[in-house]
């Protein structure tokens, strides 16, 4: 299975950036033959912009979030079947950030990686432990729920997902679990996986949180790291491909 480096923009980009950015990405791997899949996620305004820059290339793209409704009046919401108009292959579902400032449920998240599933795009389904969860010793029992909810809700499909450990004191801090730590909990949610698919090993298990240049490599290297979801680092065209490098 080929490692997979997925960028997550966030809340980040402008037409004109954008076209520099994913041009210069795009440049920069006519030059190198990428040893991983490669996705960008994207603010879902961006998403026609990014289909038209990126269809045909190395690239995929998709969204960073996902109704969990299927149509109708939720003002402000994107559905599924929008994100397939314009040829999502990933969403991102649970994002800490989503969790935290938008109260989003392990419930609700495992809804929204039902109904991606069901649309035909791959969730990326974000688990993670707070500061003070590690603190207390709690990291395995909050990742295992996180995942476990989804896995009720997309059952024979778990096989089809893709999970990003992503602990929350690491995103955007500077601060990496190191490759050790995130081995450890890679290790756990394999575990998990594999007592609910014949599969586990298809499923790409991506590490999250301050991964850059300087540091893909080795966490690249651990046996359970399957790829990274990279936020900041996925904004600098020379940084995203260094890590793409990374992953051979
Ligand atoms: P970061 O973000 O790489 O900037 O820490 C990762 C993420 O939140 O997906």
């Amino acid at each position: 299975m080929k490692p997979l480096i997925a960028g997550n923009w966030k809340m980040n980009g402008t037409l004109v950036a954008n076209e520099s950015l994913v041009k210069a990405m795009l440049d920069g791997l006519a030059a190198q033959a990428p040893g991983a899949d490669m996705a960008l996620c994207v603010p879902a305004p961006y998403l026609a912009q990014l289909q038209s820059l990126l269809n045909g290339s190395a690239i995929s793209w998709g969204a960073q979030d996902v109704s969990s409704h299927e149509k109708g009046a939720y003002t402000g919401e994107v559905s599924a079947t929008m994100l397939k108009d314009f040829a999502c292959r990933y969403v991102i579902v649970g994002h800490s950030e989503r969790r935290q400032y938008h109260c989003e449920s392990d419930a609700l998240v495992a809804e929204k990686a039902r109904l991606a599933l069901a649309h035909g795009i791959t969730p990326i389904v974000c688990v993670g432990e707070t500061l003070a969860e590690r603190e207390a010793g709690q990291t395995e029992m909050v990742v295992k729920r996180q995942l476990a909810a989804v896995i009720h809700a997309v059952a024979h499909c778990t096989s089809e997902i893709v999970v990003a450990y992503e602990p929350v004191w690491a995103i955007g801090t500077g601060k990496t679990a190191s490759p050790e730590q995130a081995q450890q909990v890679h290790a756990v949610l394999r575990a998990q996986l594999a007592a609910a698919t014949q599969h586990p090993e298809r499923v790409h298990i991506l590490y999250g949180g301050s991964m850059n240049a300087a540091n893909a490599a080795s966490l690249l290297a651990q046996p359970d790291i399957d790829g990274g979801l990279i936020g900041g680092a996925s904004l600098k065209a020379a940084e995203f491909l260094h890590i793409v490098a990374s992953a051979r």
